[in-house]
């Protein structure tokens, strides 16, 4: 079915008016420097299915370099060019209030892999040529933007009509081999989507994923967590085989925790929204501290993602013995521990003293200090800490209620 372009485009359900007015600028510059100008990708799917735009991929066939520096010299703001690869990133001036507040122009390219997985060798090409490049044919479709040509729809590999049938088909039989992200974004457009895989030319052998880093490998997992269906395209790795081809160690996420994948922490409880991390918390949960080293081996965890698993899985162990502590006992054990851990094993079992660490007893703090302990004539030294930490108890367990009480309560520990 021939969609009427430029009327989607002009539309502000789709498209807001800002939006569009920074893609008439860009198009109307590149026309002055005779440049063909494309918007292309994942803004082409989207617009085409219907949904709401988020990127802006801007390609020209000529040098988006050039492109990007005349549109500095009109409108201000700030290019960050690369050479290499004939690109540049446009910091929009503040005045257009758009978000996000840079823009990618590229030089339409053909690329090469020296090897697979490698990152691609490019060379300037037409805008065909780079199309023919790309991941999925849902993703190989460009709308021209300059002059007369605006709206026009280029899909030299059928990209629209398999939006109508739902598929996501790869161009050429050795694109998982090139790169095997490619088969984490298909999962994730096409669980997105509800969509189905054309599988014939993939095969999830060890070969195809042992040289991808590591890093790569993660923000492709990244990327997942940040989606609405996650677990479904987690799942779905796994049936294809994808994650015991790169590891048979790493886990399998528990199915149970999927609607909790969505869940937003409540205000009171302090703990920032990271669907990342708590993603890769639930994921770690039933494993061991060794699986979690693996992982987090695998994949580059930072530093600070690695101790919030390993935390969780020592927490989730320690629940039980911890069940009849007092207050101050909780305290001391979870401020060791990062809030996401603490939250997501909330999220989880539900026990109320970690509501309870998160909401109140974190903040709970003696009235006494080291000034105090000075003033009542105890010489400084490891006894302060001591002291202190048992008037931190005292308040925590409730043993005393007030400065009056914690005054007491000092007098008879000096
Ligand atoms: N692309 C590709 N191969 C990759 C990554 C990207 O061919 N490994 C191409 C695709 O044409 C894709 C475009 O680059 O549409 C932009 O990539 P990206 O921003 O990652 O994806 P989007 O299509 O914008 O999809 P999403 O909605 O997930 O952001």
């Amino acid at each position: 079915m021939q969609k009427d372009l430029s009327r989607l485009l002009r539309d502000p359900n789709l498209i807001p008016f800002a939006k569009q007015n920074l893609l008439s600028r860009i198009a109307n510059q590149a026309a002055a420097l005779n440049m063909p100008c494309y918007i292309v990708g994942g803004f082409v799917r989207d617009l085409l299915l219907g949904y709401p735009i988020n990127d802006l991929d801007i390609v020209v066939e000529g040098d988006a370099i050039k492109l990007g520096k005349s549109l500095v010299e009109k409108y201000g703001g700030k290019l960050t060019p690369h050479h290499k690869f004939h690109t540049a990133v446009w910091r929009l001036p503040s005045s257009f209030i758009l978000h996000p507040s840079s823009l990618d122009l590229i030089t339409a390219r053909s690329e090469t892999y020296s090897r697979p997985a490698a990152l691609p060798t490019v060379t300037p090409a037409s805008i065909e040529d780079d199309l023919r490049r790309r991941d999925f044919t849902i993703n190989a479709m460009a709308i021209r933007l300059d002059g007369d040509h605006f709206g026009e729809l280029l899909d030299p590999l059928n990209g629209q009509a398999d939006l109508e049938k739902k598929i996501i088909r790869v161009l050429h039989p050795r694109s998982f081999m090139d790169d095997p992200t490619r088969i984490f974004r298909a999962v994730r457009y096409e669980q997105r989507y509800s969509f189905h895989l054309e599988l014939s030319t993939f095969d999830a052998q060890p070969a195809t994923f042992s040289p991808l880093s590591g890093g790569r490998l993660r923000h492709e997992l990244d990327l997942i967590f940040k989606e609405e269906n996650s677990a479904a395209m987690l799942a779905r790795l796994h049936q294809l085989g994808v994650f015991d081809a790169f590891d048979p160690c790493l886990p399998k996420f528990n199915a149970d925790y999927a609607n909790l994948l969505k869940s937003v922490p409540p205000a009171e409880f302090g703990v920032s929204e990271d669907q990342v991390t708590a993603g890769y918390l639930l994921w770690v949960l039933d494993s061991t501290a060794a699986v979690v080293e693996s992982l987090a081996r695998r994949l580059v965890f930072s530093s600070a993602l690695t101790q919030a698993c390993k935390s969780i899985i020592q927490l989730k162990k320690d629940l039980p013995a911890l069940k009849t502590s007092k207050p101050s006992a909780w305290t001391f054990y979870l401020e060791k521990i990062p809030l996401q851990a603490i939250y997501v094993l909330w999220l989880v079992f539900r026990a109320p003293a970690l509501r309870e660490f998160l909401v109140h007893w974190r903040h709970v703090k003696q009235n006494t200090n080291g000034a105090i302990l000075k003033a009542r004539g105890i010489a400084p030294g490891p006894r302060y800490k001591n002291l202190l930490s048992q008037l931190r108890q005292a308040r925590l367990d409730e043993v005393v209620k007030n400065e009056k009480e914690e005054e007491e309560f000092l007098n008879r520990l000096l």
